[in-house]
């Protein structure tokens, strides 16, 4: 059986770091006989210029046949204020797939640790999970805009509560059995549901994993004060992504972070969680370590190909160890050249 991939490049630097990712993808898929057919549709603001639509139909009918789909990146300063935003066809494929649980490690390597903002002392050993509900909250609820006012609803389930907390206490049963829950149950109605609902579920089905409950203002503040007393991160939609870019320069670059976003079953969509980068699109410089390690989630997720994905993390500490850095982090090395050098590590 021949696994589908649909790779959607996206804008910016997208196509650079996608395309890298895939040649990597390749490789690993020559050396451990994995048959792949993967294909590229037109999405985001790349799908708003050929077609008007961010989300094609085509590329949605690819992505719901698929066993994965790997995305670059969306978005960029050209689509502000047109009509139709690229991001919106992201919002809309998590949905429409299904996607309710975004998966955002951040780890240290000990080689980049001048780079991150904070002291050496205080990064050391930092390895969070960041688990950020993906499909309802703000993000999703109704909009409107009437004269001089808008609004955005918020509003989440006891239902879509439930089966993202059960995600983030199955990873923890996986490493630190430590869950943070993050919410504003001090002022918002669906945070004291989702606090409630947390515990319950923790007290019913998980007492082995510890579970600690934060207020959003306070743990954003402890992420950069006391980033190593976090495991596992379980939060909903607006605060998962403003708290993962915050968890993101801990590690030195967001261009190192790869993320997978999960549904029920075994499809998902992969992506570095850096941007489109306008500002050095098509000079091939970006760094394509987040895609790439997007592609080890992939093979772990969707393939269930832990030997592979094993490699590929293992080939990824090398290459940062050996120095093989793009400009982000101290180095010289070119997109396709960091790509090479991931490639020749597989093989050796
Ligand atoms: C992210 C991005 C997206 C989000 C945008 C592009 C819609 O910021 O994946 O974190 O807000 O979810
Ligand atoms: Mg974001």
């Amino acid at each position: 059986m021949s696994y589908q991939i649909a790779v959607l490049p996206g804008d910016g630097v997208g196509p650079e770091v996608s395309n890298a990712a895939m040649q990597v993808l390749a490789a690993l898929a020559q050396k451990y006989d994995i048959e792949l057919e993967c294909r590229e549709y037109v999405f985001g603001g790349a799908a708003i210029d050929a077609c008007n639509n961010p989300l094609p139909d085509v590329t949605l009918t690819a992505c719901q046949q698929a066993d994965a789909v790997f995305l670059g990146a969306v978005g960029g300063p050209k689509w502000d204020g047109g009509a139709m935003r690229p991001e919106a066809g992201l919002l809309d494929l998590r949905q429409k797939l299904g996607l309710f649980a975004n998966l955002r490690p951040v780890k240290l390597h000990p080689a980049l640790a001048e780079y991150s903002p904070l002291k050496a002392e205080r990064i050391k050993n930092v390895d969070i999970l960041i688990l950020r509900e993906l499909t309802g909250g703000l993000y999703f609820g109704e909009k409107q805009r009437k004269n001089n006012q808008a609004s955005d609803l918020c509003s989440y389930s006891k239902y879509e509560i439930i089966r993202i907390a059960k995600v983030a206490f199955e990873a923890a049963r996986n490493r630190g059995r430590h869950v943070t829950s993050i919410d504003k149950a001090n002022v918002l109605e669906t945070s004291r549901l989702w606090r409630e609902t947390v515990s319950w579920l923790q007290q019913s089905r998980y007492p082995d994993i510890e579970l600690r409950h934060e207020l959003v203002d306070s743990a954003a503040m402890k992420i950069i004060t006391d980033p190593q007393t976090y495991d596992v991160i379980l939060t909903e939609n607006l605060f998962g992504d403003i708290l993962s870019d915050e968890c993101s320069v801990l590690s030195g670059s967001i261009g190192l972070l790869g993320s997978a976003s999960l549904g029920a079953g075994k499809q998902g969509l992969y992506e570095p969680i850096h941007g489109s980068a306008p500002d050095i699109a098509g000079q091939n410089i970006a760094n394509p370590l987040g895609a790439i390690a997007s592609v080890a989630m992939l093979l772990r997720h969707s393939l269930n190909h832990h030997k592979a994905a094993m490699a590929l993390d293992d080939a990824i500490n090398r290459v940062i160890k050996r120095g093989v850095r793009t400009r982000d982090i101290g180095g010289a090395a070119s997109c396709q050249e960091v790509a090479d050098k991931i490639i020749h590590t597989i093989n050796k």
